[in-house]
C-alpha cells in the first residue's frame, strides 16, 4: 500500500497487520504483543486525539483520591506510559515494566491488535475506552501531526483529510477503531465514553468513572476533581500539557489547543462535509455506534 504521507525527515511509518503505525513501534512489535498486563492495571484506550491526556488526568486523580500534589509528581506521559511508544526519551514497555502495580497505561491501539495478555479470563484489567467525534478528531489530529517531531508530516489539510477517511492514517481507520472497542464491550467489562459528553457533563462523567474504578470519594473531591481536569487549568498545567515534551514543537501548535466540540467547522468545506457525511452513513452502517453529525 503506498503511503502518502510526506516523511519530511521525520520519523517513518510501517505496517502490523495492516495497521499503519510508526516504524519503531512496528519494529518492537513482537515485544510489545508479549507484554503482561496485571489485574490490578487500568488501561486507558483511545483513537489518537478523542481525549485520552484529558482521561488520564481524570483516572489519576481519582486514584490519588483528589490529591494535586500526587498528581503533578511528573508528566502525565511518565505516570501513565503509553504502551507502543518507542521513540527517546523511554520506551514505553520498558516504563510499565519498571512501575510499581496499581498502574495506569495508555495504548491507542485498535482493539485486535491489544496484547492478548489483557484479555486473560484470569486479567482483571480495568479498560476505558473514549471516542470522539470523527470530525472534531481529524481537525486535531491533523494539527498534531503538525507540532509532534515524532509523527510524519500530515501534508496539506485536503490531503490530510483524504488519507484519514480512507483509513490509511496512523493508528489504522478511525471507523475500524470506534467500532471495535465498542464490539468488545459486548465481551470484556470496558467502559466506554465519548469526549462529547465528558464536555457537556463532565462531573456526571468523572463519576462513571469513579464508579468503574470501584472508588467511592464525596463531593468536594468530586468538584476538586472537576476543576483540576478542567481544559484552562490542564492547559496552564506543565504536568499535563506536554510543553516538558521535547518531541512537541508547541509553536506550531499548541498540545491543549481548544478543547472544544465543534471545530471542524473552522476547517471543513461544504464538499468535505459532504464527503465526511456520506462515508459515515456508508462505513457505520453496520453498527449500533452512532455519533452525532451536528456537533
Ligand atoms: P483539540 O486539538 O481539539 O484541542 P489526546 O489527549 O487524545 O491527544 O487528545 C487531545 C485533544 O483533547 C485536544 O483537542 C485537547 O485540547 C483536548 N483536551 C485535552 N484535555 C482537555 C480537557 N480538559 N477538556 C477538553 N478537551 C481537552
Amino acid at each position: 500500500m503506498e503511503l502518502k504521507w510526506k516523511l519530511m525527515n521525520r520519523e517513518e511509518v510501517s505496517q502490523v497487520r495492516g495497521v499503519v503505525l510508526q516504524k519503531s513501534t512496528c519494529e518492537y512489535w513482537n515485544k510489545i504483543w508479549d507484554f503482561q498486563a496485571k489485574p490490578d492495571d487500568v488501561l486507558i484506550s483511545s483513537y489518537p486525539k478523542a481525549g485520552t491526556t484529558w482521561l488520564q488526568e481524570i483516572v489519576d486523580m481519582i486514584q490519588n483520591d483528589g490529591d494535586i500534589e500526587k498528581t503533578r509528581r511528573a508528566p502525565t506521559d511518565i505516570r501513565m506510559p503509553f504502551l507502543e511508544r518507542i521513540n527517546p526519551p523511554y520506551v514505553g514497555l520498558d516504563k510499565a515494566n519498571e512501575m510499581p502495580s496499581p498502574r495506569v497505561l495508555k495504548t491507542h491501539l485498535p482493539v485486535q491488535l491489544l496484547p492478548p495478555s489483557f484479555w486473560k479470563e484470569n486479567c482483571k484489567v480495568s479498560i476505558i475506552y473514549v471516542a470522539r467525534n470523527i470530525k472534531d478528531n481529524i481537525v486535531s489530529f491533523f494539527h498534531f501531526q503538525r507540532m509532534n517531531k515524532g509523527l510524519p508530516d500530515p501534508g496539506s489539510w485536503e490531503e490530510y483529510f483524504e488519507t484519514f477517511l480512507e483509513g490509511k492514517g496512523l493508528w489504522g481507520s478511525w471507523y475500524d477503531h470506534v467500532k471495535g472497542w465498542w464490539e468488545a464491550k459486548d465481551i470484556y467489562p470496558i467502559l466506554y465514553l465519548f469526549y462529547e459528553d465528558i464536555k457537556k457533563h463532565p462531573r456526571r462523567e468523572i463519576e462513571k468513572v469513579m464508579e468503574f474504578l470501584g472508588k467511592n470519594l464525596d463531593e468536594k473531591v468530586l468538584d476538586k476533581i472537576v476543576y483540576y481536569t478542567s481544559f484552562n487549568v490542564m492547559k496552564n498545567n506543565p504536568m499535563s500539557n506536554y510543553t516538558l515534551s521535547s518531541l512537541m514543537n508547541q509553536s506550531v501548535s499548541p498540545f491543549m489547543r481548544k478543547g472544544v466540540i465543534g471545530d471542524w467547522k473552522n476547517y471543513f468545506t461544504v464538499a468535505q462535509n459532504e464527503r465526511c457525511n456520506e462515508d459515515y452513513r456508508e462505513k457505520m452502517d453496520d453498527t449500533t455506534l452512532s455519533f452525532s453529525m451536528e456537533y
